[in-house]
């Protein structure tokens, strides 16, 4: 295998891969999946054991993925082979990246419907049935609109289609240009519509949710998803970082350019908490509707204002950029590895995935509707693979990731890869990496299934 290695393309700068990473960080998660969570596991205590998973266990498993990346300038799964054959360690260490590869293709499979819906929504919210519209209304058209399965099924193929088109032209072509200007028109849109929340007369009581932390509404299962939310948003564990990593030049600070990134996304989470709870209360929703609640709370906002319908639309574009710059990161591992080891072209790569996305897909296009009985645990199909993926998964490949880091890799050649000038702090990454990750997540795991 290693003969054979291949290097791929280069991101043009530093600004590049920040640009990168964050339109992989920053997506749905951020924007529908975040504050559904939080309303659905209380508010305040989730959010913050989600910043506590962040910082503590989040921020250094991506720095060691990126390293990791960019040591072994390769798809995740080759990378880890190669960097188990540099440790002599075994090279068994290479089913990370298939977990990798696996988890991408779920997690994407579902969230190309979502981006789907988001992406309908533009075009929806430029009808006169929102104008004006109430939280009954609004609640409506969205249970309408969900349960037909060709409605919703034509948006995912759309949805897809536009994400294996873009993987398909690489890494400079498609991923740099669409992040470059998305991201900045993304964090306005945000800003615009917490102004707007400030006024709506509910924005005590939304900051009050989000920020003031009652303990007893968290249960186990609730830190359990606090913890898959900051890797699924962050987007860990899955290799996504890892081949972004090794496209990431050699003279770049890992350490700034992920802490950079890391804080973008919080901030983009936090800040559309900020504009949806003050809305719900406004409007007598319930924080706890689940997946519907953006789709269900923000049209009525964008339908109240004058010259909403614009508003709407461009601010459901941005979450479909948001959304495509992440699908492409989901896919990514995938593609690599197929243009490696099966030597396929690159569009060629892309379209094999692309479709088996699709499909897999239909499981979770047909959960809001048809399927909706179809349970297995009482989970749908959507909620199942969201599940196994965001709280087993990715904490699993991102364990794996910090142990590889911490504790196989050999110290030198991480504090090399690193380079921080500053010894201190490579001793905090250190710890954090090798002791305080991994016993983060056992722990957080036993909880969760009722043994501590
Ligand atoms: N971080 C992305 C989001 O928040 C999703 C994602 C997960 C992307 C895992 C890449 C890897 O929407």
């Amino acid at each position: 295998m290693t003969e054979q290695r291949y290097f791929h393309a280069q991101w043009s700068s530093r600004m590049a891969f920040i640009l990168a990473a964050s339109g992989s960080a920053i997506g749905l998660g951020n924007i529908w999946k975040f504050p559904y969570l939080a309303g659905e596991n209380g508010g305040g205590a989730f959010v913050l054991v989600y910043l506590l998973c962040v910082a503590a266990i989040g921020i250094p498993i991506m720095m060691a993925e990126t390293l990791l990346g960019r040591r072994g300038r390769q798809s995740p799964i080759n990378t880890m082979l190669t960097l188990a054959e540099e440790a002599k360690a075994s090279p068994d260490w290479h089913y990370a990246g298939w977990l990798g590869v696996i988890s991408g293709f779920l997690i994407l499979s579902y969230y190309s419907v979502i981006a789907g819906w988001a992406t309908a929504y533009i075009f929806k919210i430029n009808s006169a049935l929102f104008e004006h519209i109430n939280a009954a209304g609004s609640t409506r058209l969205f249970n309408e609109f969900k349960s037909s399965p060709v409605f919703v099924g034509l948006w995912h193929t759309l949805f897809m289609a536009a994400t294996t088109l873009i993987a398909s032209r690489g890494v400079s072509g498609g991923l740099e240009r669409t992040t470059r200007f998305m991201m900045p028109a993304l964090l306005l849109m945000l800003v615009a519509l917490d102004f707007y929340a400030m006024n709506s007369g509910g924005f005590g009581q939304g900051v009050a949710f989000l920020f003031n932390p009652d303990f007893s509404k968290l249960t186990g299962a609730g830190v359990l998803a606090a913890m898959g939310q900051a890797f699924f948003s962050l987007g860990l564990g899955m290799g996504s970082i890892m081949v972004y990593g090794s496209y990431l030049p050699s003279h770049v600070s890992i350490a700034r350019s992920t802490l950079v990134v890391a804080g973008a996304d919080t901030a983009v989470a936090l800040m559309a908490g900020l504009a949806i709870f003050p809305l719900v209360f406004a409007n007598g929703l319930e924080p706890s509707m689940g997946p519907g609640l953006i789709f269900q709370t923000l049209p009525i906002a964008f339908g109240q204002m004058s010259g909403g319908w614009l508003f709407g639309m461009v601010f459901f574009s941005l979450v479909f950029f948001a959304a495509i710059t992440s699908a492409v990161a989901l896919i990514e591992p995938a593609v690599a590895f197929m243009t490696e080891n099966l030597r396929l072209s690159r569009a060629d790569a892309a379209i094999y995935s692309g479709i088996g996305c699709w499909f897999l897909g239909l499981a979770s296009v047909f959960s809001f509707n048809i399927w909706s009985d179809v349970q297995m645990f009482g989970k749908t199909p959507f909620e199942l693979v969201d599940m196994l993926t965001a709280e087993f998964m990715l904490p699993v490949g991102g364990v794996m990731v910090a142990v590889f880091a911490g504790w196989v890799m050999r110290r030198e050649i991480a504090e090399q890869e690193l380079e921080l000038t500053d010894r201190r702090q490579f001793e905090i990454w250190y710890f954090l990496t090798r002791y305080v990750a991994p016993a983060g997540v056992a722990i957080i795991f036993l909880d969760a299934v009722g043994v501590l």
